[in-house]
């Protein structure tokens, strides 16, 4: 069912970077998503793509990784950006982990499946002690290649994150991406398949336009679905009407997952709403959606983005370990190890519900003379967080500026 797939393969090249997370009921809820709409702001600022994709739950876990091999200024830097430094020291490795084990899903509603590995030069010792923890604490595999066979090593990376992400994330590295000098590479990739709790009938999927935020329009296919989910109308605090924007969240089966869309009004662009958004907003929109029966069309749409999580970090602070003064000292004896490498890719697929639909065709037909519900009509840009609604975790963010249309066939693969 692929209603929705996701995946992220965060991979930090040569020396380790990693993932990391969310937060759980036992830590002051903004510790981690307020360094998750950092990362977003930068996305965004970065402005060198028109919809966005991340996920903060794997750069904390890939930097909670990276965490267990530094010490000194590599580490508190870390410890601050992220938002751990007001836990005891190491404490973050446990709440990782506990976050991560809040996502398994015993009675299979939805499948999220975190694989990390570290990939080692052959020759280099490592400390035994911090490939336990990696392994206890991150469930990473960790093996060795040669990284001057630089064609094979990609090609092992590779598939290696294809076999994880369900064949979604291809060719994530080159050659190109190592040379004989390359010690260590952190893979890290995230996979994310769940059904709606709530589906979108196909035959009521319609051809539609949608506006984008320099008034051109697209085509795109309009999923349409009248249905209880969760809902709200804040103000971004401006009096005039378009400072009202519209808050939806929709459960996956199981609804301890759900996709949260947050959408301004038709003639408001989006990037007048982005700035607003802080991780106590966040918050704010989870605990004061209301249930009720909504009218909802949202297009079918698939975003993938490949981020140079180093200069995106860099920007937010962590710059030390990045450098040739990194202290890596808890990972090998060696001294010259760094990161010289962070890439994190994102993916996800949003459909009816994973099968291949019939699509109607023609427009559809608005019935605006008789609205009994709130109306959410997404046919001009969002902004999208999908979340663990027990521990707000926050798996994905993101906006749709422009949706592109997953491929029809392959989205009826199921499982
Ligand atoms: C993680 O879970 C274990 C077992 O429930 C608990 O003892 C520990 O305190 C938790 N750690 C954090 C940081 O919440
Ligand atoms: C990927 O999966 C295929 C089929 O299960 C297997 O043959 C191959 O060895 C796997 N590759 C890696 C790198 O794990």
């Amino acid at each position: 069912m692929l209603i929705l797939d996701v995946l992220s393969p965060l991979l930090l090249l040569s020396i380790l970077l990693p993932s990391y997370g969310c937060r759980a009921a036992d830590i002051p809820e903004d510790a981690t998503s307020e360094f998750s709409v950092r990362l977003y702001h930068q996305l965004q600022a970065a402005g060198d793509q028109d919809n966005i994709i991340f996920s903060p739950l794997s750069v904390a876990m890939a930097l909670g990784m990276v965490e267990l091999g530094a010490r000194g200024a590599s580490l508190e830097e870390i410890r601050q950006v992220v938002g751990f430094s007001h836990l005891l020291p190491g404490v973050e490795f446990s709440l990782l982990q506990n976050l991560t084990a809040a996502l398994s899903d015993d009675d299979s509603h939805y499948v999220i499946r975190f694989a990390n590995s570290l990939f080692l030069q052959e020759g280099v010792t490592f400390n035994p002690e911090f490939l336990h923890l990696v392994r206890k604490y991150f469930q990473a595999d960790v093996e060795t290649v040669d990284f001057s066979e630089s064609a094979a090593v990609a090609e092992q990376i590779n598939n290696w994150v294809e076999n994880h992400t369900e064949s979604k994330i291809r060719e994530l590295l080159s050659a190109e991406d190592f040379t004989s000098a390359t010690r260590l590479t952190l893979v890290n990739a995230v996979y994310f398949r769940g059904s709606w709790k709530n589906q979108f009938r196909p035959e009521n999927t319609r051809t539609f336009s949608f506006s984008r935020d320099d008034g051109s329009e697209v085509q795109t296919l309009m999923m349409y679905q009248q249905g209880d989910f969760y809902y709200g109308e804040f103000s971004d605090g401006s009096q005039e009407a378009g400072g009202v924007y519209q808050v939806l969240e929709m459960p996956y089966e199981g609804e301890d997952m759900s996709m949260m869309i947050v959408l301004p009004r038709q003639e408001v662009p989006l990037a007048s709403l982005e700035p607003i958004i802080k991780a106590p907003l966040l918050e704010e929109w989870a605990n004061n959606v209301k249930r009720q029966k909504v009218e909802v069309y949202l297009p079918r749409f698939k975003v993938e983005q490949k981020i140079d999580l180093k200069s995106i970090l860099q920007d937010l602070g962590i710059k030390h370990v990045f450098t040739s003064n990194a202290d890596l000292s808890a990972m090998t004896d060696g001294k010259d190890l760094y990161i010289e490498k962070a890439v994190q890719k994102s993916y996800l697929e949003v459909t009816e519900e994973g099968a291949e639909g019939a699509v109607g065709s023609g427009m559809i037909a608005l019935t605006r003379t008789l609205v009994l519900y709130p109306q959410v009509m997404a046919d001009h840009p969002f902004f999208f967080v999908i979340r663990n609604r027990r521990t707000g975790s926050i798996l994905f963010m993101g906006r749709v500026m422009t949706p592109e249309a997953p491929e029809t066939t392959e989205s009826a693969a199921d499982e």
